[in-house]
């Protein structure tokens, strides 16, 4: 049923032009992979203070307010662009494991993310005045960090593969 859908999604006129466009595709696909440095590149270094492998000196919140406000954008940018690109080719892309298994991840990163939201984003200005970053808040950060980095691998073989 779904992938009946996907294939009439990739059998429009308007997928079929944007997978044999000399310019639209290689630009949307261009701007899907610069804005993993606004989005992944961001969280990445939260993730390396929370388990104090960078910027030990500077105060938690503060680097959080800084990289988030870029990384929301960069992330919408990620999202919007990876649509176009799975619209594009719906059917053969909804097919492919490493999607399936990057889109997975994705869904387990935002469950992650919440879960900090929820649990420790509350009592994140303690650590600024040098209480000790909670066990709980350095799993998820190590969550992330490798996460993060499967979901990039996934898209680059899943992009050989098609
Ligand atoms: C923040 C989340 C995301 C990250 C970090 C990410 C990362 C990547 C990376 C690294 C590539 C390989 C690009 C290349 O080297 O050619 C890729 C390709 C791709 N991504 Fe994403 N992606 C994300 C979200 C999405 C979403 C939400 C979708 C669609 C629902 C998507 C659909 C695609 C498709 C279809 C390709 C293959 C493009 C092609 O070569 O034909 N991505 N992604």
């Amino acid at each position: 049923m779904l992938l009946e859908f996907f294939h009439y999604l990739q059998s429009t006129q308007l997928a079929i032009g944007l997978r044999q466009s000399d310019y639209a595709f290689p630009l949307i696909e261009g701007s899907h992979i610069m804005a993993l440095s606004l989005s992944v590149g961001l969280i990445l270094l939260f993730d390396l203070r929370l388990l104090r492998l960078a910027f030990q000196g500077d105060p938690v919140s503060r680097i959080m307010h800084q990289v988030m406000k870029w990384a929301l954008p960069g992330f919408l940018v990620m999202f919007v662009t990876g649509l176009i690109l799975f619209f594009a080719q719906a059917e053969t892309v909804a097919k492919n494991r490493y999607f399936q298994v990057k889109m997975l991840l994705l869904v387990l990163l935002g469950i992650n993310a919440l879960v900090y939201q929820l649990k420790f984003y509350p009592r994140m200005a303690d650590w600024d005045t040098g209480s000790a970053i909670p066990t709980g808040a350095r799993v998820i950060a190590a969550v992330s960090l490798m996460f993060w980095i499967a979901v990039i691998a996934c898209g680059r073989i899943m992009a050989y593969e098609l």
